[in-house]
């Protein structure tokens, strides 16, 4: 608290303690934070001037104004998914270059895996990082340290300097590659901005081990599904200006991408589970229901059903509900106009047809998987986002990306 109102006092944003505050709120969790602390942190937000230091954000506030946010989210009763999660500090704008976009995906996606392998490694020490309560044993880290592995694989082949990882080995047998040394080379990469803020995005509302998996595991999808939402709005603009091939290609690229992700999936399931429901009990309110990433990317194959867009599904992210309200165009509605107008020959449509199959089917996969994770994790407990739980993603299953013609008016919420 002392250095804290000492900071205050000479208020520059660049000497700011994330490490001091960090290291306090990963030690009692975020939702136990003192409220003399709290109220401190709120008059240390409210004195922050929008333009102070360089490292004003993308929405024109600075990023210890977007960090406090995060930390009294609970404080000021606006807890959610994002600020769970802290997207806002690690969202950067996707670029409109379809491989600078790929580009920037594997470059987070490999920080928040490597900075994920460092925090497992570090539990078996004797000075291991908070949260640190029911530390894993070493074969279940050692386990962490192969799943994360086969996702950075093939990011860090496309993003990281030639001969990092064995292209060759990789093909032979994907997730050999030693995981300690790839992640001390990622993060020994990283600029100072980067190192905040990975550090500064792991704000656990409790003091156990695996919520940081959770969240690192939750903070790469998301950084995928922003990608995925990317390439799809490209994808609809090259159909738009008749150039259904690297339209077919970026669905493609988004099929591949999110089928290379499918492991974190595997990953999260070592998380114990009575870990996971003993600290969901303070996240109650944030559910990845809340996605604007996974809606997005949803959205913009194709419009979804008017059920789907009435139920929670969707009214949890009412900007991207707003957006398709009010006509977003779509992959799919893109797609039929074209045809429609009869400006798409055959060999065309029969490679949007295999991209948009290939989507469909990893996506399937995805909803499976992640339908089977949440009974292994929560059998009948119902939501965090407020729904009955395992139902719902039961009921979800039967929905499809590109539904065909008649399926369209059937899709359940
Ligand atoms: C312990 C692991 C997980 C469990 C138990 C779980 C459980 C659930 C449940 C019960 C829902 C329904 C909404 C609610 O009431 O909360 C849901 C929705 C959702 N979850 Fe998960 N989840 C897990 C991991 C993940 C991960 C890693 C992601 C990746 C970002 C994810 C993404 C989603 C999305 C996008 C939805 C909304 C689906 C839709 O509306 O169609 N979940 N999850």
């Amino acid at each position: 608290m002392d250095e804290l109102r000492a900071w205050a006092v000479l208020g520059r944003s660049a000497d700011f303690p994330y490490a001091l505050v960090l290291g306090h709120l990963r030690s009692v969790g975020k939702h136990f934070l003192d409220a003399e602390l709290l109220r401190l942190l709120d008059e240390i937000r409210s004195s922050v001037a929008e333009s102070e230091s360089g490292a004003v954000g993308r929405d024109g506030s600075s990023f210890l104004h977007r960090f406090l946010d995060v930390v009294l989210d609970k404080h000021d009763d606006r807890y959610d998914y994002p600020s769970y999660t802290a997207l806002s500090l690690l969202t950067r704008p996707a670029p409109t270059d379809r491989h600078e976009a790929l580009r920037s995906r594997d470059e987070v996606v490999l920080l928040l895996l490597a900075d994920l392998l460092r925090f497992e490694e570090r539990a078996s020490t004797d000075t291991p990082d908070a949260p640190h309560d029911m530390p894993p044993s070493p074969e279940l880290i050692a386990k962490r340290a192969r799943l994360a592995v086969r996702v950075m694989e093939p990011a860090a082949l496309r993003a990281l300097p030639s001969g990092v990882v064995d292209a060759a080995a990789v093909a032979a047998v994907p997730g050999r590659t030693p995981g300690g040394p790839l992640a001390a080379e990622i993060l020994r990469s990283a600029a100072p901005e980067q190192s905040l803020a990975l550090s500064a995005s792991v704000q656990p509302v409790y003091v156990l081990h695996d919520e940081y998996l959770f969240l690192r595991t939750l903070q790469s999808f998301e950084t995928t599904f922003t990608f995925m939402s990317s390439a799809l709005a490209t994808a609809v603009r090259r159909l738009d200006d008749d150039r259904p091939q690297e339209s077919a290609e970026l669905v493609g690229t988004v099929a591949d991408v999110l089928k290379e992700s499918l492991p974190l999936f595997s990953l999260l399931a070592t998380m114990r589970p009575e870990a996971f429901q003993t600290f969901r009990t303070f996240t109650e309110g944030a559910s990845a229901i809340q996605s604007a990433g996974y809606k997005t990317f949803e959205s913009l194959c194709s419009t979804p059903s008017l059920a789907r867009l009435a139920s929670s599904a969707y009214t949890s992210v009412p900007l991207v509900r707003e957006r398709v309200v009010n006509g977003q165009a779509t992959v799919q509605g893109t797609w039929h106009a074209l045809i429609a107008e009869h400006r798409l020959d055959p060999a065309d449509d029969a490679a949007l047809r295999a991209a948009a199959a290939r989507l469909e089917s990893v996506h399937q996969r995805w909803k499976q998987t992640h339908y089977r994770l949440a009974v292994r994790m929560i059998g009948e407990r119902s939501g965090t986002g407020y729904t009955q739980g395992v139902p719902y993603l039961a009921a979800v299953l039967d929905n499809r990306l590109f539904p065909a013609p008649d399926r369209h008016s059937a899709l359940v919420g």
